[in-house]
């Protein structure tokens, strides 16, 4: 049962993104600033969410139309009680295809030390850190919770000990916040077997105050990492990755894979809808096309009602077979529309 489903735009469900919670114990400004998730702010209710059980049907139904990868966000999902009882049960879903299931995490690394090894042992694959600052003061200020860097560097060093292969930090760039420190972060993973990504600053939510001015652009975050190391670009890995790679250059002149890679995510300046084959499930269950969209679908409604297999496969696939979701690309013709639309947050939809 299950076929591969394409959209309006010839685009193919590969990827689902799986929000465990809407809770974090970071305020970073450009996610969950703190004047707007104060004390005051109403959370989901435990009931709201979808069960393990429920996310594991949900996610085994898109294996079936072709998922090949699962990641796990939030909000930060190590606050999810028992999570590594989730990536167990998500560690059993085959592919369409018979290719292993790509299963992985993106985490604050706050109590990352604490998991890392129970994480392994369910059957994670892979794990995305968010870090972006080395500098101890500007991380207390950029989490907005005084959470010192020293934990979220033993997070990752941990999970490393533990056999995490490949771990990958994300560094969103502000202008004028962190963008002194592309260079230091590059120096400091080049070698270490992580890959650094710089991440534009996005205009996801309608939180952040997010403004032009703030965006440092990916080009200017190369030309300044190309003003201290050698670079060479590198190909993709997978259709429609949101990174564009370049590798460490050795002695030898090319790309030396022992110093590893650093990757650009442009979502801005490069809008990547094009081939974007990431479908979203918000924590309370409801499907979003698109990290910008206003409205989802309920999936948990079918999920509740004794919907049957075949049922929940089939609305997914339509659901699917509708969408032409494209802001970024949109955006950047029409920068305005950055300022009119409603749209959910990112620590609720995941990112
Ligand atoms: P891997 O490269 O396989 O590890 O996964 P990934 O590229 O999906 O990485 P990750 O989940 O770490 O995403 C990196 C960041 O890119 C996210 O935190 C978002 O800021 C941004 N991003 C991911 N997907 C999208 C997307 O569909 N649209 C836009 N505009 N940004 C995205
Ligand atoms: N712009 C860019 N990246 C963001 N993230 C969260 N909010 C934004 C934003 N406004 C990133 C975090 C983390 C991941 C969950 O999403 O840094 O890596
Ligand atoms: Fe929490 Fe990640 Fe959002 Fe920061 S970016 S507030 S760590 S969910
Ligand atoms: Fe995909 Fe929407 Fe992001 Fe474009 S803006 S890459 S369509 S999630």
């Amino acid at each position: 049962h299950g076929n591969a489903v394409h959209d309006l735009r010839q685009r193919l469900l590969r990827d689902l993104r799986i929000s465990v919670t809407d809770r974090c114990n970071f305020r970073c400004s450009y996610c969950m600033p703190k004047d707007v998730f104060d004390k005051d702010h109403v959370y989901l209710p435990h009931g709201d969410l979808l069960s393990f059980e429920e996310i594991t049907r949900t996610a085994r139904l898109f294996s079936q139309l072709g998922v090949g990868k699962l990641r796990i966000t939030g909000g930060e999902p190590l606050l999810r009680k028992n999570l590594e009882a989730l990536i167990a049960q998500l560690a059993q879903i085959e592919t369409l295809d018979g290719s292993p299931m790509d299963l992985t995490l993106t985490t604050n690394g706050s109590i990352l030390a604490r998991k890392a090894r129970a994480l392994k042992d369910a059957g994670l694959k892979r794990l995305t850190v968010s870090l972006d600052s080395l500098s101890d003061p500007l991380f207390r200020q950029m989490n907005d919770m005084d959470f010192p860097v020293a934990t979220v560097l033993q997070g990752i060093e941990a999970a490393q000990a533990v056999g995490f292969a490949n771990i990958k930090v994300n560094m969103v760039v502000k202008r004028g916040v962190n963008d002194h420190e592309i260079v230091a972060m590059a120096r400091h993973f080049r070698g270490s077997g992580v890959t650094l990504r710089f991440i534009e600053f996005m205009d996801v939510g309608a939180t952040n105050g997010w403004r032009l001015e703030e965006v440092l652009p990916s080009d200017a975050v190369l030309e300044r990492l190309q003003s201290a190391f050698a670079l060479t670009p590198l190909s993709a890995t997978a259709p429609g990755e949101t990174a564009v790679r370049w590798g460490y250059v050795g002695a030898n002149g090319r790309h030396d894979p022992s110093l590893g890679e650093i990757g650009l995510i442009s979502s801005v300046t490069h809008a990547f809808c094009h081939d974007c084959n990431r479908a979203r499930l918000s924590t309370e269950g409801k499907l979003f096309l698109c990290l910008f969209a206003s409205e989802g679908w309920d999936l948990r409604a079918l999920l509740r009602n004794g919907a049957s297999d075949s049922d929940i496969r089939q609305a997914i696939a339509q659901v699917w077979g509708q969408r032409s979701d494209n802001y970024s690309e949109r955006r950047s013709q029409h920068p305005e529309i950055a300022q009119q639309r409603q749209r959910v947050e990112m620590s609720y939809i995941g990112g």
